[in-house]
């Protein structure tokens, strides 16, 4: 069964080709590289010894995608292809809309002209806003998003829903993620951002490398154990597997399905960066700042669901997560560039 999978390159595309790889499927990717390294496909046959199909090319161009579905026999889509810096989106409203939404109008066209109407999307807790309770199941109502890049995920489980309504044929999985962290136990594929990293994980292993002095911690006047704000943080090669869980689950057909996927458990800022020092071996400097405006206080999943519809679990827990991220962070010191 050949998939395609539409960001396949980046952080959680790469680590879901492998384990696609690694369980018998053919993968062909699409990513137009705006925010990954083509190293990442090399490291991907390193882990796996094959390779995917690779096509470089963005998927609001039509042709290109008419032209992968037209030259093989797609089964299934995973859409991870987007734009996802909050702050980013904030500053560049139209890119994110334009590449998030129309970006997966323009597949969906596709894949519908082509008979394939089956895909697994990469949403995000962020759709929760603040949530109404935690731990979050997936009743828990979607809530009003602080900025562009959560309105498009918002936005686009909507429209994958009517999609369905349209046409039952459709199968579609929502997948939440809370907060992906870790990387591949071998250190050949993680997270590689451009820039300085906005996120909890990239910033705390920058500055155990010593590329930044010290962590701002954002807020310990939270409503939690220490005040720093609680988060779901799951091993990326976790979140992956996830995806090949889904891939079996749309043989159930079953229309529009939303799972969470985390690991069930919060651990503050505080407590991550006690994981990580244990990890890397020294304590991570940081300095208490204001709380960042957007941030929620409490933010972590029931993944139930998940467990009993996909038969999927969490394997790794926090100290798993900080050693893989050490590793991948040690290794590469400036991720996949030489
Ligand atoms: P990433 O930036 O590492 O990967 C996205 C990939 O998509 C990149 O390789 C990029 O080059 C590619 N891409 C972007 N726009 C494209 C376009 N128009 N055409 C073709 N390729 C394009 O991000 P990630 O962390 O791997 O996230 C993957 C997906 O999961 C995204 O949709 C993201 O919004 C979602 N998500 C991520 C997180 C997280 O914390 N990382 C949390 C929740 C949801
Ligand atoms: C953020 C986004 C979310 C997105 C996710 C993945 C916001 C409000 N939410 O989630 O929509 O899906 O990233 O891209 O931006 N922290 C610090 N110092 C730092 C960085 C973070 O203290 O330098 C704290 C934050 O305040 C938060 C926790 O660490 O309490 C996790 O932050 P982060 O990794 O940015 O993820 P989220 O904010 O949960």
């Amino acid at each position: 069964m050949r998939i395609l999978v539409t960001g396949g390159v980046g952080f959680i595309g790469s680590h879901t080709c492998v384990e696609l790889l690694e369980s018998g499927y053919e993968v062909t990717v699409i990513d137009n590289l705006d925010n990954s390294s083509p190293k990442a496909l090399e490291r991907i046959e390193q882990i796996t010894g094959k390779r995917p199909d690779f096509v470089k090319g963005d998927i609001r161009d039509r042709a290109c995608l008419d032209q992968i579905f037209e030259s093989q026999k797609i089964e299934a889509v995973i859409h991870f292809a987007g734009l996802k810096s909050v702050a980013e989106s904030v500053r560049k409203p139209i890119e994110y809309y334009s590449n998030n939404i129309t970006g997966t109008l323009t597949l969906v066209d596709s894949m519908r002209d082509h008979g394939v109407k089956n895909i697994i999307f990469s949403s995000s807790a962020t759709v929760y806003g603040d949530p109404a309770f935690v731990p979050i199941t997936e009743e828990c109502p979607k809530g009003i998003c602080t900025n562009p890049y959560g309105w498009t995920k918002w936005m686009l489980e909507q429209v994958l829903t009517d999609l369905h309504t349209s046409d039952p044929e459709w199968n579609v999985i929502l997948l939440r993620y809370f907060n992906p962290i870790g990387a591949h136990p071998t250190g050949l594929i993680g997270e590689d951002p451009k820039g300085i990293p906005n996120n909890l994980m990239p910033y705390i292993t920058q500055v155990a490398i010593g590329k930044l002095e010290k962590l701002n911690v954002f807020g310990d006047d939270y409503d939690t154990p220490d005040g720093t704000g609680v988060r779901d943080y799951i091993h990326v090669v976790d979140l992956a597997k996830g995806h090949v869980h889904a891939i079996r689950k749309l043989a159930d057909k079953e229309g529009v399905s939303v799972y969470n996927l985390g690991t069930g458990h919060g651990y503050s800022v505080l407590q991550v960066v006690e994981a990580f020092g244990k990890a890397c071996g020294k304590p991570v400097p940081y300095e208490i700042k204001p709380r960042r405006p957007g941030d929620v206080s409490t933010n972590y999943c029931d993944p139930s669901k998940a467990e009993r519809e996909l038969g999927w679990t969490a394997q790794y827990g926090i100290d798993e997560m900080c050693r893989d991220s050490w590793n991948w962070q040690s290794n590469n010191p400036d991720g996949y560039r030489d």
